[in-house]
């Protein structure tokens, strides 16, 4: 299918349908709209892996309905057995992506549930069915999310965003994006700047892709254009999503945020990230978090071509942390944290 043909909003990122987990291959975006299935729970954690399937609160549904897979593939005649493939399989899915605390929340979730069920059958339908609703309640939470975030913007801003926390990088409706639909559906008209976001460019690949699809009025900058543009007033806020959050307001996001974030705070710019409360860690601390560093072939090369020479040391982290002090707020689906973010945070939990 073109990607002209169908409406990027109308779409499950990731779904389960007739016993299977159905996404949009996102490696193919923006020149195919192309949907893959699978019903094996190994597919589910290669597609996490090789970002067919990427965005925090992506990855956690996506873990999700894997675990479903398990459930199905599994031929034990014993609960302990099945709960014994289950785990096996949570640990392969686990394995996948080590930033994103939405992976192993979904995961958890999952296994919380598949524990309280009596019988096999039980088990199965439990499992199933939880991931099926934590897939619906994404959207929910979005659109709560966006609503909260909404009344942050004015209307004619121009807001600059990083990487894709759209659509794409949830079940639907997107964080970041979600709250700039939001913004928007709430009759107000914005602008939006996309960051190219290299080495992956889900800035221009996805970002610009879904935005414009959506009859949004987006422009795209390369990543290197960020302090520029700022500096010449051509952006009003930034707003970002997050793969975890620590309780200290740590957020961990796209490489490149933090620089955004800095330029930011130089130029006096309202900087927002938009989150759910289920990419708030509150079990770890800062220097805790795993940052994913991943193949150097992703900087050596763009579509296929060599940029740089052959044998070239390469340091390509996939995410970095922005401090709680260049933050102006945190959106969740439960209202907007502000610092101190020790005191806040927790509130939100509190409202739950
Ligand atoms: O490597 P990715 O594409 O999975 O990274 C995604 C991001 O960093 C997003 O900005 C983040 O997950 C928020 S998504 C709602």
């Amino acid at each position: 299918m073109h990607p002209g043909s169908s409406n990027t909003s109308s779409l499950r990122t990731v779904e389960w349908k007739n016993d299977k987990v159905v996404m949009i291959d996102q490696t193919k975006l923006p020149n195919e709209l192309v949907f893959v299935q699978f019903g094996n729970y190994a597919q589910v954690a290669d597609a996490i892996k090789t970002l067919v399937v990427r965005g925090a609160p992506a990855i956690g549904v996506s873990g999700a309905f894997g675990l479903a897979l398990a459930a199905l593939q599994s031929t034990a005649s014993t609960k302990e057995d099945l709960l014994s493939d289950l785990e096996k399989a949570k640990d392969v899915l686990f394995s996948t992506r080590p930033t994103a605390v939405n992976l192993g929340w979904g995961l958890d979730k999952i296994m919380t549930v598949a524990k309280t069920g009596n019988t096999i059958e039980q088990i199965k339908e439990l499992v199933i069915s939880t991931a099926k609703k934590m897939a619906d309640e994404d959207i929910e939470i979005n659109k709560a999310m966006g609503k909260n975030g909404s009344v942050l913007f004015d209307n004619n801003d121009t807001i600059m965003t990083h990487c894709n926390a759209g659509a794409l990088a949830t079940v639907a409706y997107g964080t970041a994006l979600g709250v700039i639909r939001a913004t928007k559906e709430s009759g107000k008209h914005v602008r939006i700047i996309a960051t190219e976001t290299r080495p992956v460019q889900q800035g221009s690949r996805l970002t610009a892709f879904e935005l414009k699809h959506d009859g949004f009025d987006v422009r795209l900058i390369p990543d290197t254009a960020v302090g520029y543009s700022m500096a010449n007033g051509l952006v009003n806020k930034v707003v970002v999503g997050a793969d975890r959050i620590v309780k200290t307001g740590h957020v961990f996001n796209k490489i490149g945020t933090y620089q955004i974030a800095t330029m930011a705070k130089q130029h006096g710019i309202p900087f927002y990230v938009a989150a759910p409360l289920s990419t708030i860690d509150l079990e770890n601390r800062a220097d805790d978090v795993i940052i994913e560093m991943r193949e150097g072939s992703e900087v050596t090369g763009v579509g296929g071509k060599k940029t740089a020479p052959e044998g070239i040391d390469v340091i390509n982290p996939a995410f970095d942390m922005t401090p709680p002090e260049l933050l102006s707020g945190i959106i969740t689906e439960k209202g907007v944290a502000t610092a101190p973010y020790v005191e806040s945070i927790p509130k939100l939990f509190a409202a739950n």
